[in-house]
């Protein structure tokens, strides 16, 4: 943080300190911005072979949204939207912040990185802006992040902000149909800040990477990028296109996925029940349906957005938590486990007292 960082003007969220350390962190507002262009399972039917039936038995998608650059949708422009949606949703000005961390794979540009970009379209000043990139875990892993820079007296404000424009990245022809009709674009943001309740924030966290893995789902830039071992038969445009196995990530997404969830339990000695809100990365509802049954979770426990969103990386979590919070589901005092994976291979919990 710059040591001519200006102080919050907001009172109410002053920094708090123990021994120099904030001792809580909690999530004061949420917000999320979405591309115009909706693209339908019927738009699909007519660019490829495959039909809505397929996609919605096997996806549970039935639409999802598209960025278009005409329209001056970009992955800062969606992020500065969804922080600035957060902003008001927390009664404070971009001036309030001293950090912004953006969790993407999919920058505008390889540098200035995106966090950047949203902290001068926002008119932030002069504050730490940085990028995360874990794909579909981002947005958890910037989540753990941010609580640790806060309760360690390194960050007040922070707008921490999950935007991606993952379909710059796919083949809208039958050779890319296996992995094209899952993704879509959005951005969500949350603010974050200072509390004076230790009870708050982070409870528990659990961050994994398989590297070895990183051959299941990737984007390669060069013909050297591939793997030794690459079928390229039946992929959609090779360079500059998300290639993915995607039964082998779906076996390890079924599996892993309830594994985090009883591994976040067990780090604080709760039961399922215990949590008030599951807000899990959106890959595939066969996948959320598979941890629902495991646990025993009522639909109202475990959310699901992924029929008009499709999986927009690490935008999913924020959008999911923000639909909910509009809604007036969220309360003080409850808890929310959020849960992500993807490439990587990465996956990861944190779990919040609000
Ligand atoms: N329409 C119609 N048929 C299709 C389509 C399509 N869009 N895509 C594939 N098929 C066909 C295949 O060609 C295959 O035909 P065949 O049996 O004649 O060979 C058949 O459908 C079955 O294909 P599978 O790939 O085995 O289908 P599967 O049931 O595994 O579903 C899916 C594919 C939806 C991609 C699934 O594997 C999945 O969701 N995987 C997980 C993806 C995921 O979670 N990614 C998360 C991370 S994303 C990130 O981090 C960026």
């Amino acid at each position: 943080m710059s040591e001519t960082n200006q102080p919050s003007k907001v009172d109410k969220h002053a920094v708090h300190t123990a021994g120099g350390a904030r001792v809580g962190a909690t999530i004061l507002g949420a917000g999320m911005a979405l591309p115009k262009t909706v693209l339908t399972n019927a738009d699909l039917e007519k660019l490829m072979d495959t039909s809505d039936e397929w996609i919605r038995q096997r996806t549970g998608i039935t639409q999802r949204r598209i960025a278009k650059r005409e329209l001056g949708e970009t992955t800062a422009s969606l992020g500065t939207r969804a922080l600035q949606a957060a902003l008001d949703d927390a009664g404070m000005r971009p001036t309030d912040l001293d950090q912004i961390v953006v969790a993407t794979i999919t920058p505008d540009m390889p540098t200035p990185s995106a966090a950047c970009q949203i902290a001068a379209n926002l008119g932030a000043g002069n504050i730490a802006a940085f990028d995360l990139g874990a794909a579909c875990s981002g947005f958890v892993f910037a989540l753990n992040t941010v609580d640790a820079l806060i309760r360690s007296g390194n960050a007040r404000n922070v707008g921490v902000v999950g935007a991606d424009i993952i379909t710059r990245h796919v083949d809208y022809s039958d050779r890319g149909r296996g992995t094209s009709i899952l993704f879509g674009d959005g951005a969500g943001a949350f603010v974050v800040t200072g509390s004076d309740d230790p009870d708050t924030g982070v409870l528990a966290r659990a961050m994994h990477t398989d590297g070895s893995r990183w051959p299941d789902l990737f984007i390669p830039r060069a013909d050297d990028d591939f793997p030794a071992d690459f079928d390229h038969d039946g992929h959609g445009v090779d360079i500059n296109c998300l290639h993915m196995n995607g039964r082998a990530v779906f076996k390890f997404a079924v599996s892993t996925f309830g594994d985090l969830i009883q591994e976040t339990l067990d780090k604080v000695g709760l039961k399922p029940e215990d949590v008030d809100h599951y807000v899990c990365h959106q890959s595939n509802k066969r996948i959320l349906d598979a941890a629902r049954e495991r646990f025993g979770l009522p639909e109202e426990k475990l959310h699901i957005n992924i029929d008009r969103y499709g999986n927009t990386v690490a935008a999913s979590v924020c959008l999911c938590f923000s639909e909910l919070k509009a809604a007036n589901r969220i309360k003080p005092g409850q808890l929310v486990m959020f849960l992500g994976f993807g490439a990587g291979l990465t996956w990861g919990s944190s779990l919040w007292r609000l």
